[in-house]
This record gives C-alpha cells, sequence and structure tokens, in this order.
C-alpha cells in the first residue's frame, strides 16, 4: 500500500495542516528543519538506525546513525558559534558530496544560520558573484577547493571564515582560515537549538535567469512542510526503505529531497560520491539494496545508452519505485526504464522557487508517458494566456504555467532583488517561467520554457552569465550563447563569437576559450561548440538577437525578422 492511498481522496479536503499535524507544528511554534531532521527522529526511537551509507573513490565507506548526524549538528553548530556565527548569518557550503555537507547543512540551520549550498565545480566566478551578493560570513570547504577561495577572498570584504573540513596537516592556515576535523572534535551532547519559526530564513540557493546576475532564492523553515508530505505522497518513502538521490545539494533537489525529506521522514539514505557510469550506479544500489531511487532525466538517457548488458549484470530486484526531476523526461526513457526495471520511473516537476514538488505522478496512477502528471494535493496550477495572464478554460492549449501562491515551500524572495521577485506574479499568479498544457485528465504536458535560459542535463546555465564571461576574454569581441540539441543532455551550451582584430579563428582559439569559461563558471556552463562569425545578427537597436541563432540550431523557421525586432 502506498502512503497516498488514493489520489482522489486526498484531493478532496486537502489542508497542509495533515503535515503540520503529523509533524506535530502549530501555528506560532518553533520550527527548525535541522532539529526535525536528527533530534526528533532520535526521540522518536530511531537514535540507531541508520541515516546515511556513504560511499566514496576507491570504495570507501562511512556510515552515520540519526545519532550520530544529530551529534554532528551539534558540533558544527557549536564550532560555528565559537567563531561568532549567528542566526541568518549566511554560511556557503562548497563541498563535493562528502558527509560533512549533509552534516554542516544541519550544522547551520540549527544555529539559525541560512545555509547558501553551492556546486563545488563552480569556479571563482561563480562563487564569487555568489558569495557577494549573500554577503556571506563564514564558507565550509575542502582543501581541494580552497584556492579557488583564496582568489576571490580580497573582493569579499564580508567573508570572515574559510572553514576547511579535510585539513589533517600541521601546515599553517591562511588569514581567515580554520580547521575544523569533525573526527578529531569531541561531539557535543548538550546544544541549544536556535529557536527559528516559520519564516526564519533556513536555504538560499542560487538560480540563473535569462538577464542579469544569478538570483539568490530564499527559502524558511515552514518549507518543511511541503517537503515532508511531498516525500511522503510523492516519493513514497516508508520506513523500511533504502533511498538515493542523485542530486548534488549545490541544487535543491539535492536538499529538498536529498537533505530535508528523507530525513525528516527518518529515513536511510545513500550517497554516491564518484563520477557517473551505468555500471557504477547498477553496482551501487546492488550492494545497498536501494529501494526508492530519484533521479534525473539525463542520466537515465545516459543508462538507456549503455544498454540492457549492464543491467543484467546486476540484481537490481530491491528497487520499488523510480522518480525523476528536472529536465522534460521523454516518453522513451519511461517506456525503457518499464521494460528494463519492471517500473516506470515517475516524472515530477518542480523548481527551485517553488521548493517542492509541485506537478507529478504518484504511485498507483495511470501513468502517460510524456506526461508530467498532476498537481499535488493542495497545489492549484493552471495554464494562463501569455498576454492576458488568465487561465485558459480548453484543454491541449499551450500556454504558461502558473501557480497560486501560498503552499508552505514556496520562495519567499530573491535575496537583495525583491523588484524581480515581484515580477514573477501576474494577475494573482505564480508564474514558473514554462510553458505546457494540460489535457482532458488534467494531466500536464510541458512543452518548453517561455525564456532562453539553457537547460542542461537538469541544470539551468544563463545565457547572459555566459555571454558575459566570454567578452572577458581577450580574444573575444561580441558573443551571444544559445542552446544546442544533445543526444544525452537535451540541451549543451554553444556561443557564437566575433573575435577582435589580431586574432585568429582555430581549433586551439576554440579549445582555449572553452577552458576559460570552464574555470571561470563551471563544466556545465562550458560551451560545447564556439562558431566564429563575421558579425552577430542584431536589431536596429544594436541588440543581439540570440532567437535566430537559437532557430538555426533546432532547424525551426526563423519567420519574419522585422517582428521579432520589434519584441526586443
Ligand atoms: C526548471 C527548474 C527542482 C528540480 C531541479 C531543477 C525544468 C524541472 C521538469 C520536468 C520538464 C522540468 C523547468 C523548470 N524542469 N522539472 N519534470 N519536466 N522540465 O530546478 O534548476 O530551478 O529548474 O527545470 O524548466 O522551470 P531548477
Amino acid at each position: 500500500m502506498s502512503n497516498i492511498g488514493s489520489y482522489e481522496d486526498k484531493i478532496k479536503n486537502f489542508d497542509w495542516s495533515i503535515s503540520e499535524k503529523e509533524l506535530n507544528y502549530q501555528d506560532g511554534n518553533i520550527i527548525n528543519i535541522g532539529w526535525y531532521c536528527s533530534d526528533r527522529i532520535c526521540q522518536m526511537g530511531k537514535a540507531d538506525k541508520l541515516a546515511l551509507q556513504w560511499e566514496g573513490f576507491g570504495g570507501v565507506e562511512k556510515k552515520y546513525t540519526f545519532n550520530d548526524i544529530r551529534l554532528a549538528g551539534n558540533t558544527i553548530g557549536t564550532f560555528l558559534r565559537n567563531l561568532g556565527v549567528k542566526n541568518e548569518d549566511r554560511v556557503c557550503l562548497f563541498m563535493d558530496r562528502i558527509p560533512e555537507l549533509y552534516l554542516s547543512f544541519l550544522g547551520v540551520l540549527k544555529i539559525g544560520a541560512v545555509v547558501q549550498p553551492l556546486f563545488s565545480a563552480f569556479g571563482d566566478e561563480s562563487l564569487h558573484v555568489r558569495l557577494e551578493n549573500a554577503q556571506t560570513r563564514a564558507i565550509i570547504t575542502q582543501k581541494k577547493h580552497l584556492s579557488k577561495v583564496r582568489r576571490i577572498l580580497d573582493k569579499l570584504p564580508s567573508l570572515e571564515h574559510i572553514i576547511i573540513v579535510d585539513h589533517y596537516t600541521s601546515k599553517p592556515l591562511q588569514d581567515k582560515e580554520v580547521s575544523l576535523n569533525l573526527e578529531k572534535e569531541p561531539p557535543v551532547e548538550e546544544f541549544n537549538i536556535f529557536p527559528t519559526k516559520a519564516e526564519s530564513p533556513s536555504v538560499l540557493h542560487y538560480t540563473s535567469g535569462t538577464t542579469g546576475q544569478p538570483k539568490g532564492v530564499k527559502h524558511v523553515h515552514y518549507s518543511l512542510i511541503s517537503q515532508y508530505l511531498t516525500t511522503k505522497w510523492v516519493l513514497d518513502l516508508q520506513d523500511n526503505d533504502i533511498y538515493w538521490c542523485t542530486a548534488d545539494p549545490g541544487w535543491v533537489t539535492g536538499t529538498s529531497y536529498g537533505i530535508i525529506g528523507p530525513w525528516s521522514l527518518g529515513i536511510t539514505q545513500c550517497v554516491l560520491n564518484t563520477g557517473f557510469s551505468a555500471e557504477a550506479w547498477y553496482k551501487f544500489i546492488e550492494k545497498y539494496r536501494i529501494t526508492v531511487w530519484y533521479s534525473a532525466p539525463t542520466a537515465i538517457r545516459s543508462l538507456m545508452k549503455a544498454g540492457q548488458e549492464p543491467v543484467r549484470n546486476f540484481n537490481l530486484s530491491s528497487l520499488r519505485h523510480l522518480a525523476s526531476v528536472g529536465e522534460p523526461l521523454n516518453a522513451e526513457a519511461v517506456i525503457w526504464s518499464e521494460k528494463v526495471f519492471g517500473i516506470p520511473f515517475l516524472d515530477t516537476y518542480w523548481q527551485t522557487e517553488t521548493g517542492s514538488i509541485m506537478i507529478t505522478n504518484f504511485p498507483g496512477m495511470k501513468v502517460k508517458p510524456g506526461s508530467m502528471g498532476k498537481s499535488f494535493p493542495g497545489i492549484i496550477s493552471t495554464i494562463v494566456d501569455a498576454k492576458t495572464f488568465k487561465p485558459y478554460n480548453e484543454y491541449g492549449k499551450i500556454g504558461l504555467i502558473a501557480f497560486k501562491p501560498g503552499w508552505p515551500a514556496m520562495m519567499r524572495t530573491y535575496w537583495n532583488n525583491d523588484k524581480m521577485f515581484q515580477r514573477k506574479f501576474k494577475n494573482g499568479w505564480y508564474l514558473a517561467g514554462d510553458r505546457a498544457s494540460i489535457d482532458k485528465e488534467d494531466y500536464f504536458w510541458f512543452i518548453g520554457r517561455d525564456d532562453d535560459v539553457i537547460n542542461t542535463g537538469g541544470h539551468l546555465v544563463s545565457p547572459f552569465e555566459v555571454e558575459s564571461a566570454l567578452l572577458e576574454h581577450e580574444a573575444v569581441s561580441e558573443s551571444a550563447v544559445v542552446a544546442k540539441p544533445d543526444e544525452v543532455n537535451m540541451e549543451v551550451v554553444k556561443a557564437f563569437i566575433t573575435l577582435k582584430p589580431g586574432y585568429e579563428a582555430s581549433d586551439d582559439l576554440e579549445l582555449k576559450i572553452m577552458n576559460f569559461i570552464r574555470k571561470k563558471l563551471s563544466p556545465l556552463a562550458m560551451p560545447q561548440e564556439i562558431e566564429y562569425m563575421d558579425s552577430l545578427p542584431k536589431t536596429r537597436s544594436g541588440k543581439i538577437m540570440r532567437r535566430i541563432l537559437h532557430a538555426q540550431e533546432w532547424g525551426e523557421e526563423i519567420g519574419d525578422t522585422s517582428t521579432l525586432e520589434d519584441e526586443e
């Protein structure tokens, strides 16, 4: 029997108080996600249950019980407090998927500070703009990422503490740097958790838009109410499950459903901190007997590419429920997973801004391959007209995905950018920035984004950020960045550039520019192809028309460019 039971029953008279009651939360109470994910689970008699089974390179394993993660959270919280870090200060987590990342997440929340997780493959520039915007006070990182922090430190006056979790040698550290070795630190039993309330800030995730710098999506502790119930009803986690979320906590899936969801339910989860290969993933599932697996379409397509042969070499019979998020899950991938694993991947749709799953397929629901499914109970979603912002009362018509504001995990604002936040609302609806249609049975069908943001393998990349970074290269005069189709990642970054006088187009220069972007921004933002142009298509007012280049890449009709010009 699934946790949700009957979807039809649950949408009738739905109220978020269902979740509040299960979490024993009442309006006005203290609510702290760090406590809910560890102390509360211990108090419920699961102190000795495994919370985390971790595996790194070379098969190194580590295991933590709920009591271990409770104590580690206290220890890290105490360490931060002793440095002078206070509630609402921003603390960046800049680590690979090592246990300290997950444990620090709890520690930072327990002192009421705001967690700012950043993808550890980010280069200096990506790191800098996000730390500057958040005025981050402390960063917890690893030796291998220290050089990136050191290079930008001078430009970040708010950054007072650099905490290194794997500095075991006696080599002296530099200014502002301290080492925190969890294995040597005495565990802290007695700890006063900061009494955060529903609206206290909790997690700050950065997301990329079409224009301007990345925006910090501000979440609050009350988001737990959504994250707990969506994990329970959609991912269907039950007491004996062994769960694996393949997302990195640098992105929202890795925190909402890679930390908060499973741990607030007292579920054992597994983390694999190695690179991707079909064999390594299947071996991991077999070894830990994973039962519920939450992944992404690009990973599934990569597994499809590896074929059925590796699947046969492993015993994957433990798997009982699969879900996916981040980008369109094509019908072929759903059908393939049904064939090889005996169960389909169920698509779920949401965003950094929504904080929790919004449109989804539930266990037991009829799956229509290629559809994202239906609204989560309590979520009022519709398709609105792109000009009037009024909901369509016609099935199958393509418009913008819109949600009635008010679910618990909804972002509260963009950090230091409330103007941009307000712009997301039209006619009383929150606009997700995606296009879709609804069918007669209320299933949503994704069409595409309503902006120029590139979704590469489930990660959003801003063309603006890449274009700006390209202009910092000595050879580049002008740049335009668009998505290019890709078999596995759906979209990859492609750049069109014109060169400054004195530079000549060559393969060597292309490689140099690619690497420049990889180091400055990240491997995800690195163009997979650079095309040299004599000039870029522009409007009369001189704005570069990305859409012409985009249409060319996707083999679409360019249409009437004079209207394109008017729109610019
Ligand atoms: C954007 C949000 C929250 C998960 C990680 C991504 C796209 C997300 C789907 C889906 C088609 C999807 C949308 C959305 N997206 N899920 N099931 N089908 N597209 O979070 O980085 O904030 O990206 O990812 O375009 O707006 P994010």
